[in-house]
């Protein structure tokens, strides 16, 4: 990294890369007619509800709104800044950044990310120096070689810490609100959130630390406090241990997802190093599509105790949709009251290993869940549970492991798989006609309401031009170049950049405002979705659209002329323009 990116090599970037391909390589993709449609990775999504549309190189959720081009979806995606996507996509493509010299690039995060590296690395060096806390990790088996692979630190008491070494300016504050390291309190004071901790930093895929969790070494509660969501860190993508394992490990054979960040270590510690941790929350699809991504063995561990039980249900729900042939989940129980870090410091390696072999498959895991409590002899009983399998089994992508779970379960019914295959279609059609009906209804309540909304000419002149930038080539300009109503200015701008430029498509667009605060709300009319039927005429409605805005702009300057002529004389000018005017109209 030398220099600045060029504007030219940005834009032509943006006009090459294919959004369906760098979307495809992050997340699972199905072609629905010229889009393609995805579950959305930026919410806790269950039908897919992100459309991606290759032409507009843009993607748009309707469900959290969530959007943006490919550019933006790396940032989003990835927590890159916008500099470091444009990296990225340039070098997958094979071509090189022709850099600016003597310029440095802002980017966005990297500040934030050079914090928390020296921020870890201080709480480091307060473990050397605290034995109370050395003591603790030394009574857990933690050895220091571990601890340094994992970056173990230590937060001592103190509400000042990390404000004295690190809040020195207002702006470093705010850096260190932002990443949650402290809390604002009256009086424009801060304090530091983590205190009297043994610190676990979390690092994203490519190793850059984005967050920490902080175990209690006495007995006080909550016994762990993570970092809140920032830009950096969201908890339901992010798996704890999944770089240190990837820094491990030449080959990931399989993963074992645990509940815990000592259960990652304390594996680790007994050469297991194939662990990661959820860190708290439910396995959501981020965290499968980031796991299969690595492997195609993922177990879940979880501890031996009705929690730990709820959690593995939980897990196997969100599974379903993930289950792919070749794919194995398995499910292994421990021992009530032991979790992976006990259960292992009391056994070895070996016979953890074991368990994990003989944990339960998916299959098994539900067909003995769904009838643990059923009476299956009893003809209500196998109705009860071919009514909770019915919308378990629907999520499940249609293929052999599908038909296995149907065969299996149908036996414990004693239903022929072909009637409780019938049953599950029926149930999975009723849910769509469901979803589609909802649909409906949300799409009947949004013209109603835009009718009432009267949406401006303008706004509908640049939603226009944004779906469809080739009909700004030939837009006449002239038509508003006096125009002063909001908006107007950024209509020109767009209207000039794609004469200018006019082979830009809607990505290209957005990315040439990304700086602009006009950029968010193009953002959003881009992804406005447009008539699809034969006789809407883009190009015509456009033209309609600047007419109706000249004749607007004649209107209000002959009323304006002709309130000035009531109080003063017009200068020659003045009186020539009101004249023209006045005589374009009747034309
Ligand atoms: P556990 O309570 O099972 O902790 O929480 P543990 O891993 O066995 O802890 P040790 O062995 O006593 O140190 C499991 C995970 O749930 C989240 C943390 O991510 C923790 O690692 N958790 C738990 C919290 O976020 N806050 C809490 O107060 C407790
Ligand atoms: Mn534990």
């Amino acid at each position: 990294m030398s220099g600045l990116i060029p504007q030219h090599f940005i834009d032509d970037l943006i006009a090459r890369v294919d959004i369906v391909e760098v979307m495809g390589n992050r997340i699972q993709l199905k072609k629905a007619g010229k889009e393609f449609k995805s579950v959305c990775p930026f919410h806790d999504d269950s039908n897919p509800s992100l459309t991606i549309s290759p032409v507009k190189g843009f993607y748009h959720c309707f469900s959290c709104g969530a959007h943006g081009t490919a550019v933006g979806f790396l940032m989003n995606y990835e927590h890159l800044s916008f500099v470091e996507a444009i990296e990225s996509l340039a070098s997958n493509l094979g071509i090189e950044i022709p850099y600016e010299k003597n310029q440095q690039p802002i980017k966005k995060n990297n500040n934030l990310f050079d914090l928390l590296e020296r921020i870890q690395a201080h709480y480091q060096l307060e473990l050397k120096n605290d034995e109370p806390a050395i003591e603790y990790l030394k009574n857990r088996g933690i050895t220091g070689k571990i601890a340094k692979r994992f970056n173990v630190g230590y937060a001592p008491s103190g509400w000042r810490n990390i404000m004295d070494s690190f809040g020195k300016s207002s702006t470093e504050i705010e850096k260190l609100t932002t990443l949650g390291l402290v809390i604002p309190k009256d009086n424009n004071n801060h304090y530091d959130r983590f205190r009297e901790r043994i610190m676990f930093p979390i690092r994203d895929n490519r190793g850059r630390f984005i967050g920490f969790g902080g175990r209690i070494l006495n007995q006080d509660q909550p016994k762990y406090l993570n970092s809140p969501e920032t830009p950096l860190f969201h908890k339901g993508r992010e798996l704890y241990g999944l770089y240190e394992c990837q820094q491990a490990l030449r080959k990931i054979e399989r993963l074992v997802v645990v509940e815990g960040y000592m259960d990652v270590i304390s594996l680790a510690q007994h050469g297991i190093d194939y662990a990661v941790a959820s860190m708290g929350t439910a396995t959501t699809d981020d965290h499968f599509n980031r796991l299969f991504r690595l492997t195609d063995y993922i177990y879940f561990c979880f501890d031996g105790d009705q929690a730990g039980l709820d959690a593995a249900w939980r897990a196997l729900n969100n599974a379903l949709k993930h289950i792919r042939e070749g794919r194995q989940i398995k499910f292994v129980f421990l021992p009530e009251n032991d979790d992976p870090d006990t259960f292992i410091k009391k056994n070895s390696a070996a016979i953890f290993e074991k368990e994990l072999d003989n944990g339960k498959d998916l299959s098994d895991f539900l067909i003995d869940k769904l009838t643990k409590d059923i009476d299956i002899k009893s003809i209500d009983g196998r109705a009860r549970l071919a009514e909770q399998a019915k919308p378990l089994i629907s999520v499940i992508p249609e293929g052999i492991f599908k038909e296995l779970i149907i065969d299996k379960l149908s036996q414990s019914v004693g239903l022929s798989s072909k009637k409780l295959t019938s049953l599950i279609t029926e149930h999975k059609n009723k849910s769509l006609k469901i979803a589609a009906e909802q649909k409906q209804r949300i799409f009947n309540q949004k013209i109603i309401k835009n009718k009432k909304e009267k949406t401006s000419i303008t706004k509908k002149a640049i939603t226009l031009i944004l779906n469809y930038p080739s009909i700004g080539r030939e837009a006449k300009l002239n038509l508003i170049e006096k125009n002063n109503e909001p908006g107007t200015e950024i209509l020109r701008k767009l209207i000039q950049t794609i004469q200018k430029k006019p082979d830009i498509n809607t990505a290209g667009l957005i990315e040439f405002w990304r700086n602009d605060s006009e950029g968010k709300f193009l953002g959003q009319l881009a992804s406005k979705e447009l008539p699809k039927n034969d006789e809407f005429n883009a190009q015509a409605e456009m033209n309609d659209c600047l007419i109706q805005l000249n004749k607007s702009y004649i209107k209000t300057r002959i009323t304006s002329l002709i309130d000035k002529q009531r109080n003063e004389d017009l200068s020659s000018d003045e009186r020539k323009e009101l004249n023209e005017l006045i005589n374009s109209r009747k034309s």
